[in-house]
């Protein structure tokens, strides 16, 4: 016999005899009532058990975390709280859990002692409704490129090139670490190596990207990549998934447009499928904004917020303006911010990102244009010659959710950009190719996964919501 899943029969239009269902128990109670969780949906199934003509000794192991498999009929309940009930005929224990040892006890947990058992707390009512709303975006996602025939792209994991230059990789090398052969200078011999090279986790698809962009005009990436920065935030996790779209003759405006549009089709598409997670979330975030001093309280509910997403352009502005902005904002003059903004060519801190979009607009940002160098020697220079065609979206409570620019496709001006940052031009040889034959405008961008998804389910730590994250000194599971 096929089992029914929990959310169809909470979902039935009419009571139906003899189903099985499977799940895990989430609680017991009076010796009769089960909630029963199999993940589909996040809310329970209660199955109410003929206690008398129940063995003594299976009612004993219906306990929290056992895994269940139950004959019955769904009937309309009597009681409050759910249309549909299962009476149980039947139940076998699939596996017992020794309940009092059962980390994940019918209560409130913190999220810290949850992020201790990132194996378990998928078992709870807000990692199942993360997941979920995980899987459906990251679908979002894939359906928003192919629906504009944009080609998916597996660029690789491991490579040569640093592609942000920010030095901050994990180097793969087959060498044993304390018995690497040396070269005659004494260094260690990478030619010996597996790869014959220096190798590392890539930071980004985007180079490789680039090339597929000029041949199949419009692509993207999603896949995992690596940064070895020590931040120790709320907002960066060593390994996390990122999508890169990338798009043969868009200049910066049209790689704008794109990811407004991009953002707010996927946000869209995930509020219409994921109702109720969604709402669970919301209501989440609500009882915990409670917990917070009036002043520091979030103005709208989850809901709200991504309502608000989706009804309102992002606002553009330059980096210059930005500046302006951020001398003459409160914070700045009563030197509130950690990093005072004296001059024009400072880079931006999260402070300031969030100060711009919650204090100032109060509205996704775009930023654009930013000085040369403050970013990464593969971005368009304008014709002022210090700054570049760079794009940042900034979210409410998230800061930076996406970096991205119009490419330097002229082979000179690249070439010379990458003598100035001593960067070795031979291991760019096949990316300078792309300027050498048949160059064109091109932009593209990098979303990050993670990151939209903790603003679309409203949690504040990107530690929940990865299934099992890396952040320096924590590599369990
Ligand atoms: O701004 P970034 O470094 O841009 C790039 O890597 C470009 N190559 C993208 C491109 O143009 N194709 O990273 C892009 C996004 C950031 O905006 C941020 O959302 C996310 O990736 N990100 C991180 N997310 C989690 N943990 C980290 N350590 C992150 N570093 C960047
Ligand atoms: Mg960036």
């Amino acid at each position: 016999m096929k089992h029914t899943k929990v959310k169809d029969l909470l979902n039935s239009t009419k009571p139906v005899d003899d189903v099985l269902v499977k799940g895990w128990v989430r609680t017991f109670r009076n010796n009769q009532f089960i909630a029963l969780n199999d993940g589909s949906i996040i809310h329970n199934i209660q199955c109410v058990v003929d206690f008398e003509n129940t063995p003594a000794d299976t009612l004993k192991r219906i306990t929290t975390g056992a895994a269940v498999a139950i004959k019955g009929d769904l009937v309309e309940s009597k009681g409050a709280g759910q249309k549909y009930e299962v009476q149980v005929k039947n139940l076998e224990i699939l596996g017992d859990s020794d309940a009092e040892k059962f980390p994940m006890q019918p209560k409130k947990h913190s999220l810290e002692f949850l992020r201790e058992n990132a194996h378990l707390r998928v078992r709870t009512n807000v990692f199942g409704a993360v997941m979920r709303v995980r899987s459906v975006l990251s679908f979002a996602i894939h359906q928003y490129f192919q629906e504009k025939g944009f080609v998916y792209v597996n660029t690789p994991i491991i490579t040569g090139s640093d592609a942000e230059g920010a030095g901050e990789m994990f180097q793969v090398t087959s060498f044993p670490l304390n018995n690497a052969p040396l070269n005659e200078e004494g260094n260690i011999d990478y030619k010996q190596d597996f790869f014959g090279k220096e190798t590392n986790l890539t930071v980004s698809g985007q180079l490789e990207a680039e090339t597929f962009a000029m041949a199949l005009g419009q692509v993207y990436t999603f896949g995992p990549t690596f940064r070895a920065e020590n931040s120790n935030t709320s907002r960066h996790l060593a390994e996390f998934w990122m999508v890169e779209p990338e798009v043969a003759f868009n200049d910066l405006d049209a790689n704008m447009d794109l990811a407004e549009d991009f953002i707010q089709y996927v946000i869209k598409y995930t509020l219409d499928k994921c109702e109720d997670d969604l709402k669970f979330l919301d209501q989440r975030l609500t009882d915990e904004e409670k917990q917070k001093p009036q002043a520091e309280r979030s103005e709208m509910s989850l809901l709200n917020k991504l309502q608000f997403v989706l009804e309102n352009n992002f606002k553009r502005v330059s980096y210059t303006e930005a500046i302006d902005i951020l001398k003459n904002s409160k914070p700045n003059k009563n030197k509130k911010f950690n990093y005072i903004i004296e001059e024009w060519g400072a880079d931006l801190q999260s402070e300031h990102e969030r100060y711009l979009v919650e204090k100032h607009f109060k509205s996704p940002v775009i930023l654009f244009d930013y000085p040369a160098n403050i970013k990464a020697f593969y971005m368009r220079l304008n014709d002022d010659n210090k700054t570049v065609r760079a794009m940042d979206i900034l979210f409410p409570g998230i800061g930076e959710i996406v970096g991205g620019s119009q490419r330097e496709e002229r082979l000179d001006v690249l070439q010379q950009k990458i003598t100035e940052l001593g960067i070795d031009e031979k291991e760019l040889w096949w990316y300078l190719d792309t300027r050498r034959f048949g160059t064109a405008v091109h932009s593209g961008f990098g979303l990050g996964f993670e990151r939209l998804v903790l603003f679309v389910t409203g949690m504040t730590n990107i530690r929940d919501v990865i299934p099992f994250p890396r952040t320096p000194q924590n590599a369990e599971f």
